[in-house]
Formats: structure tokens, C-alpha cells, sequence
């Protein structure tokens, strides 16, 4: 590449140059000591390299096993699962026995000797609200409409095709839309508001709520009571399905997907082919529905949300080089210019995609996608969202907050398009006016959620619940909070304030260079702060009277009690 010379780049390049060096060796070690190729070669050097994984210690997680610098791990994966993507996920001339032992070690964290020896314990159990119950199969849904339950779908598992293969084929055979949630005992009553909400605003789609076992009978039926209690034309009951995907997990790693990790496993898992993601404490304010229509999901066949653009959290400065190694030995940047700025610019097409590289690669910022809404392809996408795994538990899985940039990253290093929904995040809430000398309008918003809007300013999406402040933090950030102890005489005030509903006056997206996010401490910490001064920074979005009633609605229904 023709960048500039910097002492820097030379380590890049040398050390891009020793792995290199180090995987030909690898292969020529290959060479002379496996006599009898597991894989015999279909001419295609993938699969030679894929069946050389044999002789590999499974490096999974990353950071407990791999021996390499920090990142090489994630190099060799990226690599490793675009030869799987190219040369076996639909290959039909492997031997069952070849895709057996490539995946025991691609994917280590399935339960693939469950799937070998009793194939049908392998598959989730799906229960339907009423009971009914499905394995080894999929529900069917109509494709519009009302998405009528049809029935179960099936194909035989195919020995001869990978694990992920058989898996795509089952889902072209279910249904392509749907929404999905994880959830587990501690989001029992945030996805019970979420139910609510929906049919308020006459979901039809099918919703599929995915745990690991932690969900018990009687927490699946107070779900059950909030999706078909008071059935009527103009709040519908939901098409309600509870997936238990422990069994899919190898035993030996399944506790390693705590948390957020189980985002993954739902997304994945879910019967739909293009499944809505949404957290419990996500709340749309348009049917979820129209995400299907939005022009990025047509053209890519995904769609990616923005996160507050917070420039107070960085990443480190070995981070940064570490992520700048990987990305320049794994994705195609433009050849031919003068910097890395230049070099993203002409080497990723998509503008949004561009500056999102730059503000993490040259920034060093944390923080870009939401992924409290994430809409999916996975017939195109499924080896991404595979890589985005590999990625969470790889040795730089704590350089981000969660799983949320994996998702995008994943499309990064494999070089494969992606954008974001053009709107930056904004702060949303109670509209502040702050006393401005020069007659200007003055506004903050001081809020826990975070807002997704529509070019027109009008809201998408909320997360983080529509209470002022979700957590149960009243005692210490009275006594340690500078803001909250000005504004309320005791505890009990800022108790019940926390507890109040939202109120949606408008939304901010802030200028970040010059008035950024900033970080108030309160509510546990997911507390923001953001200014708007008209002609001079920000964006306002003030919403109108008609607009405000409507979101009151959606607010009112998420706090009510019954
Ligand atoms: C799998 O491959 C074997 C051997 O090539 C072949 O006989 C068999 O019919 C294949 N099975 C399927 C389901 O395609
Ligand atoms: C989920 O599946 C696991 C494994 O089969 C089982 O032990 C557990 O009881 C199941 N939990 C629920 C709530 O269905």
C-alpha cells in the first residue's frame, strides 16, 4: 500500500509480513506431515487449509487460548471463515466426516456430538403459546398479512452439507419475517411492557422469545397473559413462540455466553429468516413492520442503527494500533492514497460506512451502532453474524462495550458492504431551555435513553425503557451526585422521580465538536446530557402537538401497571 513511511507502519508491515511468512510455514508444515489429507483437495487450496485445522488446539475463546500476539487470533478467524463461507457452507461434495471435523473446530461453542449421536435433542424445543410443541422443526407463518401460523416446517438433515448449511436450508423452508427477543429472568417485565406496546400498535408479525432455560413456567405465562389477555380487533393478540436453545450450546462453553453474548444465539437461532432483533427495553414508536420497508434493509439486507457518538470514551492507544494492524491485514482499503483517511475513503463505497471506519481507525471512538434494533438477512448474512461471534470471544472483546459493534465489524474485516441509518443518535426527553444572552434559542435534554429518528425528525425507536431512570440508584446518586442533590431535598423525590414515565418533548443530536455528549454520572451511569443552540450546534427535533400526543400514548401503555 502506498501510505506514507512511518516507523509505525514499518512495525505494520513487518509484522503483517511475519504472519504471513507464518501461515506459509504453517501450510508447509501441512504438507509434509499430513500424508493422508483429511480433505482431499477439490483443487481449491480453501479446503486444504480448512482440513489443516485438524492439528489446531481450538482456540476458542480467544483470549483464553490463543498463543499469538493479541489480534492474530482475529485475523486467522475472519480468514478462516471466509474459506468456510467459500469452499463449505454449501458445498454438497464434502464427506460427512470433513465438515465434522472442520466445524468441531470452527465452532466450538456447538453442541455438535449432541447433533452427531441424537440430532433431534440437539434442536431447540419451540413452544407455542398454547403449548403446542415443535422439534427438529420450524413454525410457518403466512408471508404478509396476518402471518397466520401455517404449521411446521421440515427437511431432512443433509450429512453431506455443514451444520450451518442444513440450518439455512430449514430456515428458507420457515418464514422470512418475524421479531425475536432474548430474554431471561431479569427482563420478564421490560418484554412484557414491549408486548404491550406492540399490540397497541397491531402487530401482526409472529414473536419468538429466545432463552438459555432461564425462563421458567410461570414467567413464560405471565409473557403468555400480556400477549393474549383481552383479545380484540384493536389490540391483537401476538402469535407468542418460547425457544430454549440451551441444548445448541457444547456444554463445556456454554456458560461463556453470558449476557449480551445470548444476543447472538437469538438472532441466530431464531426460525425467521430475516428476524427484527429488538431488546426488551427497546420501544418502537412505528410498527415494527416498516423496518422491512426501510431502503438500507432493501439494498443490503440489513439495517444498522447509530449509537451516541460519545468522544469522552476512547479507545487506548494499543487498541487503536492493534485495531489498525488487523484492519490492514484484512480489509481491502483504497491502494493508492496518500493516508488512512484517504485509503478508507477510496477503498469502502458506502459514505456512512466510510465515516464510521474513520471515527473508530483514526479517532480511536468507541461507541457506533445501537443495537437495540438490528434487522438481518441471514440467508446473505448468516457467516457475518458467525464471525461477529467469533469476534466477541476473540482477544480484543473488551476494546468494545458489549456486542454491539461486533455486528458491524464483522462486515468490516470481511470486506463485505454494510451501512447505517443516515440519522446519528440523539438524547431524547424533557426539553430544557437554558437562558442564552443573545435571544437564540437554548436547549438541553438530560436523559437515560437514547432516540432513533427518521430523517424528518420524527421518532423511530427508543431503548433503554420509558421510565426516567431504570435503575434503582435513588440512595447513592443522591448522596454522591452533584446534579441530583441540587435539584430534590431527599432520596424519596428522587425516587419517585426516577420512577416517573419519560416525557417526550424532543430529541438532540448534538454537534459533537462542539458541544458533545455529556456524561452526567446519574441513573447508574447511562446518564446524558446534550445542547442545542439554533445556527450554532445541534440538531433540534421538537416535536409537534399531534406527535407528542401520539408518543404519550406509547409511553402511558409501557408504564402502566395491568
Ligand atoms: C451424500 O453423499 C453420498 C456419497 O457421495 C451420496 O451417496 C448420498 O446420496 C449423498 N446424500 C445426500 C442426502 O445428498
Ligand atoms: C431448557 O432446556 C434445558 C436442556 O434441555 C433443560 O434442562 C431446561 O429445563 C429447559 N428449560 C426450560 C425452562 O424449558
Amino acid at each position: 500500500m502506498a501510505l506514507p513511511y512511518s516507523p509505525r507502519r514499518r512495525k505494520q508491515a513487518i509484522a503483517s509480513a511475519v504472519l504471513i511468512l507464518g501461515l506459509f510455514c504453517l501450510l508447509g508444515h501441512y504438507l509434509l506431515v499430513q500424508q493422508t489429507p483429511l480433505i482431499s483437495a477439490h483443487g481449491s487450496l480453501c479446503v486444504e487449509t480448512l482440513a489443516n485445522l485438524e492439528q489446531q488446539a481450538v482456540s476458542w475463546p480467544g483470549i483464553a487460548t490463543h498463543a499469538g500476539p493479541i489480534g492474530s487470533d482475529v485475523i486467522d478467524s475472519v480468514k478462516l471463515l471466509d474459506d468456510f463461507e467459500r469452499c463449505v457452507l454449501r458445498n454438497g461434495n464434502l464427506k460427512g466426516q470433513q465438515i465434522n471435523a472442520i466445524e468441531a473446530k470452527l465452532f466450538p461453542y456447538l453442541n455438535l456430538e449432541t447433533l452427531e449421536t441424537n440430532e433431534k435433542n440437539f434442536w431447540p424445543p419451540r413452544i407455542r403459546w398454547n403449548g403446542d410443541l415443535l422439534r427438529g422443526s420450524v413454525p410457518r407463518f403466512a408471508s404478509t398479512g396476518d402471518y397466520k401460523y401455517l404449521g411446521a416446517a421440515k427437511s431432512k438433515y443433509n450429512k453431506n452439507l455443514s451444520f450451518w448449511g442444513n440450518w439455512l436450508d430449514l430456515l428458507s423452508k420457515s418464514s422470512s419475517k418475524g421479531i425475536v427477543i432474548s430474554v431471561g429472568a431479569g427482563q420478564i417485565s421490560d418484554a412484557t411492557k414491549l408486548i404491550k406496546v406492540l399490540r397497541y400498535q397491531m402487530n401482526a408479525l409472529p414473536i419468538e422469545i429466545i432463552h438459555r432455560g432461564d425462563l421458567s413456567e410461570d414467567q413464560q405465562q405471565l409473557l403468555i397473559q400480556a400477549a393474549r389477555s383481552a383479545h380484540s380487533a384493536s389490540y391483537p393478540a401476538q402469535e407468542l413462540w418460547f425457544v430454549n436453545v440451551s441444548n445448541v450450546l457444547n456444554p463445556r462453553h456454554a456458560e461463556q455466553f453470558a449476557t449480551y453474548s445470548n444476543k447472538w444465539l437469538a438472532i441466530i437461532f431464531s426460525s425467521f429468516e430475516s428476524p427484527i432483533l429488538v431488546d426488551a427495553d427497546t420501544i418502537p414508536f412505528i410498527s415494527l413492520e416498516k423496518y422491512y420497508d426501510f431502503q438500507q434493509y432493501k439494498e443490503m439486507g440489513l439495517l444498522f442503527f447509530k449509537d451516541r457518538a460519545i468522544t469522552s470514551d476512547l479507545l487506548n492507544k494499543e487498541q487503536l494500533n492493534t485495531l489498525k494492524q488487523i484492519a490492514l491485514s484484512t480489509i481491502k482499503l483504497g491502494s493508492a492514497a496518500a493516508d488512512l483517511n484517504n485509503a478508507i475513503e477510496l477503498g469502502i463505497k458506502d459514505n456512512i460506512a466510510a465515516e464510521t471506519v474513520m471515527s473508530m481507525l483514526v479517532e480511536g471512538q468507541k461507541h457506533h451502532m445501537e443495537s437495540g434494533l438490528v434487522l438481518l438477512d441471514k440467508s446473505l448474512h448468516l457467516v457475518n453474524l458467525l464471525t461477529s461471534v467469533s469476534l466477541q470471544f476473540s482477544s480484543i472483546s473488551s476494546y468494545f462495550h458489549g456486542d454491539k459493534e461486533w455486528f458491524w465489524i464483522a462486515y468490516l474485516l470481511r470486506n463485505r458492504p454494510f451501512t447505517f441509518h443516515p440519522k446519528q443518535a440523539s438524547n431524547v426527553g424533557k426539553l430544557g431551555r437554558v437562558q442564552s444572552e443573545d435571544g437564540k434559542e437554548f436547549y438541553q435534554i438530560c436523559s437515560v435513553q437514547v432516540s432513533h429518528t427518521e430523517l424528518d425528525g420524527s421518532l423511530l425507536w427508543i431503548n433503554g425503557g420509558l421510565k426516567t431512570c431504570k435503575k434503582n440508584s435513588w440512595t447513592s446518586d443522591y448522596a454522591s451526585n452533584k446534579r441530583i442533590s441540587s435539584m430534590f431535598n431527599n432520596e424519596e423525590e428522587v425516587r419517585n422521580y426516577y420512577q416517573s414515565p419519560v416525557s417526550l418533548e424532543g430529541a438532540i443530536i448534538p454537534s459533537v465538536d462542539k458541544a458533545p455528549w455529556i456524561y452526567t454520572g446519574e441513573c447508574a451511569m447511562f446518564s446524558y446530557c446534550t445542547l442545542y443552540k439554533e445556527g450554532e450546534y445541534g440538531e433540534l427535533s421538537k416535536f409537534s402537538e399531534p406527535q407528542r400526543e401520539a408518543y404519550e400514548e406509547v409511553v402511558k401503555i409501557w408504564n402502566s401497571d395491568s
